[in-house]
């Protein structure tokens, strides 16, 4: 349909009211909903799709989760995931929110994480990267990676990415949707992209000397 946006003058009927006579038109009645859902719950496709689901966070969650060293009284979001479980270490009282990504190395690289550290939702955190200046296809490239170390105290705001090799520093701050690409100093409030130092937080000891 093509709707025109023109103003209409004088139109006699308030936008609001024409919106919500639409939305009603297009609205599906209760049987319709019904049969709907009915229909979902018996299409193989959709139970298929949960398998590939439970799967998935079998190997994403569940069994690397069981590899790492979780300290005690951690909060981890049931979507968080995980690669490389072996080489993750959370300290006390670590939170990390929903659809975050810790991706450890697949041969070497650690990623460390102090105690009370919170890290927000979608967050990815990734000690490995592809290698691309060979020549080949960058799949077929040897991968490289580094060890990630994230101090204590630590809050990492939601949708920031932290690149392989970077430390930071216990008492940081890493504003929403950061990339981290060189070391955080203790107690700097960094964000941007790359992540800048726009801060530093209350408390922070002063420097020696
Ligand atoms: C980083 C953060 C903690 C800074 O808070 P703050 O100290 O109160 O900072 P301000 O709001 O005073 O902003 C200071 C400057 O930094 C900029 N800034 C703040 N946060 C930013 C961000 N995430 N990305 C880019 N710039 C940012 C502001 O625009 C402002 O710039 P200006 O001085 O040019 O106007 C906060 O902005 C943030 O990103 N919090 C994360 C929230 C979040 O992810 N919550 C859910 C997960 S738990």
């Amino acid at each position: 349909m093509i709707r025109d946006n023109t103003p209409v003058e004088n139109a006699t009927e308030p936008a609001s009211a024409m919106f919500r006579a639409e939305r009603s038109a297009h609205k599906r009645s209760r049987p319709q909903r019904l049969r709907r859902f009915m229909a979902g719950m018996l299409d193989p496709r959709a139970w298929g799709h949960l398998l590939k689901l439970v799967n998935y966070y079998n190997y994403a969650h569940v069994r690397p989760l069981r590899d790492m060293v979780v300290g005690p009284g951690c909060g981890i979001s049931p979507t968080a995931t995980f690669a490389y479980g072996e080489r993750i270490v959370l300290g006390a009282r670590v939170v990390i929110g929903e659809h975050t990504r810790l991706w450890a190395g697949p041969e070497h690289a650690r990623i460390t994480i102090g105690d009370d550290t919170i890290i927000g939702p979608n967050v990815i955190i990734t000690a490995a990267n592809y290698r691309f200046d060979d020549g080949a296809p960058i799949h077929d490239q040897m991968m490289a990676a580094a060890d990630i170390s994230i101090g204590a105290d630590v809050w990492i705001g939601g949708g920031a990415i932290i690149l392989a090799g970077r430390k930071i520093g216990r008492g940081a701050v890493v504003g929403a949707g950061a990339v981290v690409t060189q070391d955080v100093p203790a107690f700097a409030i960094v964000a941007g992209a790359p992540a800048r130092t726009i801060g530093q937080r209350a408390g922070a000891p002063a420097p020696a000397g």
